[in-house]
């Protein structure tokens, strides 16, 4: 038997024919907590006025982080992913002993959200599009120190997927570069049974409602390092490093989490258990169905090594045609699909404007992948739903 949590709604059926009944799937599902579970302490947060700037149950929420993370250094929260890794990078910058207005390249997937691209490009880096391999994320093998002006390496924990820390970590060391993972869609994913931040590397988690755990909009940085550290902790604050004039050493911006945002994220971490088994559990019943069609070529799924656990932030299909089809036949079926991750090289804004590497990987999956939904809550029936749905799309 499910739980019922808030966010769930069974109610998603409906009846098409005389005998079939036609189901509804969003793309997302945000896991929420019922109002109930949050009132009284938001009711206390309006009546003591402490509603944001470091309050209480913002620093409840980083140490219940630090907590499950188990990391020496308390996690930073924010107001949302990109924001937090605009610091991230900024604070790196400054680190590596450039000001605001010097720049340098940063080699980073084309294939990812645009928030990772803007999050360079407004620090005035110049991002340098690298191909990704069969896993979605950063190919390793194909990221070239092509130039001295390469100073850091930005990788992405696409779906949730991550590239080799082990081998990233002999990269960057052996290239002296500052390595930034942008784990927006990654929480809780994992190599060889460690975090990300154990392989001493600095790493941005997004806990937008869209995201495996949420915080309804936020965001947080796990970094090693305790001038990053105290740097993000000013960053977020306009850069103030005292209060009483307001004094800055860098120009910050205004990215802190309210209260509200931290109680939600304070709830659902209650229930992280909970929301990491029901994605595993969910995730394996798509592996096993695509996995089938995958054995008759049909498509492609995502590569995810044996030494990673993914927590699949949506689950990406590769198909053997331009998706285009494939996204209408589903949402004739009231399934949301998404046309998602993007190849950043190609958008309006970043064509021609930015070194690229080669990405034939990218270049080929560009148009055919696809996003399918997987929630944190779905019955078995909604999954059967999908599959079939799926399975009609091939047997046309
Ligand atoms: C790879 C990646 N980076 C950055 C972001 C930005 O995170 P947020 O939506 O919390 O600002 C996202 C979120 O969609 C993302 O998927």
């Amino acid at each position: 038997m499910l739980p019922v949590f808030a966010g769930f709604h069974p109610g998603n059926a409906c009846r098409a024919g005389a005998d079939s009944i036609q189901m509804k799937l969003n793309i997302v599902r945000p896991f929420l907590p019922d109002l109930s579970e949050i009132q009284s302490d938001f009711a206390q947060c309006l009546q003591s006025g402490l509603v944001t700037n470091n309050s209480p149950h913002a620093r409840r929420f980083e140490e219940r982080l630090q907590q499950f993370f188990g990391c020496p250094i308390t996690p930073s929260v924010n107001c949302n992913g990109e924001l937090s890794l605009y610091h991230l990078i900024q604070a790196w910058k400054d680190r590596l002993g450039y000001g605001p207005h010097d720049s340098f390249e940063v080699l980073v997937p084309s294939f990812t959200f645009s928030g990772t691209i803007h999050a360079l490009v407004t620090n005035n880096l110049r991002p340098v599009f690298c191909d990704v391999d069969a896993g979605l994320v950063l190919d390793l093998s194909k990221a070239v120190v092509d130039s001295p002006d390469i100073k850091m390496i930005v990788a992405v924990g696409a779906y949730g997927n991550l590239v080799d820390l082990e081998l990233m970590g002999r990269l960057a060391k052996s290239q002296s570069l500052a390595v930034i993972l942008d784990n927006a869609p990654a929480f809780g994913s994992r190599f060889r049974g460690k975090f990300s931040w154990e392989y001493g590397f600095s790493e941005m988690i997004s806990f937008h409602a869209t995201k495996i755990f949420n915080s309804m909009e936020g965001g947080a940085n796990i970094v090693n390092d305790r001038e990053i550290a105290d740097a993000l902790i000013r960053l977020r604050d306009f850069g103030q490093y005292e209060k009483v004039r307001g004094d800055v050493d860098l120009p910050g911006l205004n990215s802190k989490m309210t209260e509200i945002c931290a109680l939600v994220g304070l709830k659902n971490l209650e229930k992280v258990d909970f929301i990491l088994g029901s994605r595993a559990r969910n995730a394996a019943r798509y592996r096993e169905f695509f996995g089938g069609l995958e054995g008759k070529g049909w498509l492609r799924t995502m590569a995810v090594s044996p030494h990673v656990v993914c927590p699949y932030l949506y689950f990406p299909i590769i198909l053997n045609e331009d998706a285009g089809a494939f996204v209408n036949h589903m949402q004739s079926r009231n399934i949301g699909v998404r046309r998602y991750y993007t190849a950043n090289h190609s958008l309006k804004f970043y064509r021609g404007r930015y070194r690229q590497q080669d990405l034939s990987f990218t270049e080929a999956i560009k148009d055919n992948i696809v996003s399918l939904p997987l929630h944190t809550v779905m019955t078995d029936s909604e999954m059967d739903y999908l599959f079939e749905s799926v399975q009609a799309y091939f047997a046309k």
